[in-house]
């Protein structure tokens, strides 16, 4: 493990990817990739957070996020804490700022928020004096599976630099997207987005992307495929006729994937839309690598966990 890497995350914050180098996201990766060997122990624990607490403050739904920082925590010993809105006082009105002091008087090490608000978890880590990690704000940042998005890819035996890794559905609504493109850029990948022109972002021509609006040509080139759910519950209004249309234009099926190169892999962070935008055929077929994404979150949460709550007194 990358020593200098390791005494540097202390108590920080992990807000989003600009909050990290292109050197410690290796370093997060490298920890990350050790740490996939502990959840295939008969006994996965280690030592390592005891002692340590960490709360999940999650005001959206969740079921890989979540739990895997759960898991995560549990696996180095930490205790655990999760709290949902629907479970909180935030359904008798408390205001956001209230729950986050009010969770930082039980003096937690670290506090995973997850909300619909962009900008909560900038906001809770100027009051809550722990480390906050963000698990997910509106479409603004996610910073964790951008992380775990990356080791996957190299797990499977690709360099990130220079990758050429095509990024499809609704980028509009997709911290996902967001987190990744940052990620990606700053190994020099080529990325190419995809999907209709009314699910992109406003601001896509300053973002160093190639766009375009078919998805045969996305997936052509691509070494990674990473295709995005549509997100109908941030959508005011119908951005597309039908999903029945929408999945004739942009589903990832079989069909498709017959332009795809013999190497490629293809990401989804989950929750899939069977059928939507991608086929099952795809989804379970040989080139989906979906459910080693969910099992490099663990690891992934671990190390992030590990390097801002634990480090170097370890
Ligand atoms: C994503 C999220 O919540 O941003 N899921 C996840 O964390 N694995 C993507 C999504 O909801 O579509």
């Amino acid at each position: 493990m990358a020593e200098p890497v390791l005494a540097a995350f202390r108590g920080r914050h992990l807000l989003s990817i600009s909050d990290l180098s292109a050197d410690e996201i290796s370093g997060l990766i490298n920890t990350a990739h050790r740490f996939v060997e502990v959840s295939e122990r008969e006994v996965k624990k280690l030592p390592t957070l005891r002692g340590k607490t960490v709360v999940n403050l999650f005001f959206e739904p969740s079921t890989r996020t979540r739990t895997s920082f759960e898991i995560a925590g549990k696996r180095l010993s930490a205790d655990v804490i999760n709290i949902s809105a629907q479970s909180s006082s935030v359904l008798k009105g408390e205001t956001f700022k209230d729950t986050v002091l009010n969770v930082a008087s039980m003096n937690p090490d670290a506090l995973v928020i997850r909300h619909p608000s962009p900008g909560t978890p900038l906001y809770a880590s100027k009051i809550a004096g722990c480390s906050v990690i963000n698990g997910g704000d509106g479409a603004h940042a996610h910073p964790t599976q951008a992380l775990l998005d990356m080791m996957t890819i190299m797990e499977h035996g690709k360099s990130l630099q220079n990758i050429r890794v095509s990024i499809i559905g609704d980028v509009l609504h997709s911290r996902v997207a967001r987190s990744n493109i940052a990620a990606f850029k700053m190994f020099d990948a080529k990325i190419t987005v995809c999907g209709p022109k009314t699910l992109m972002p406003p601001d896509v021509g300053s973002l160093g992307v190639r766009v375009t609006h078919d998805i045969s040509e996305a997936v052509r080139e691509a070494e990674v495929i990473m295709m995005l759910r549509i997100q109908t519950e941030r959508m005011a209004q119908g951005l597309f006729p039908s999903l029945r249309e929408y999945s004739a234009q942009f589903c990832l099926d079989s069909r498709v994937m017959k332009k795809a190169r013999p190497d490629a892999i293809v990401m989804h962070p989950g929750p899939i839309n069977r059928g939507i935008e991608i086929s099952s055929e795809v989804a379970d077929g040989p080139y989906s690598v979906i459910l080693d994404q969910v099992a490099h979150g663990v690891a992934m949460r671990m190390a992030v966990l590990y390097l801002l709550c634990g480090g170097a007194e370890q």
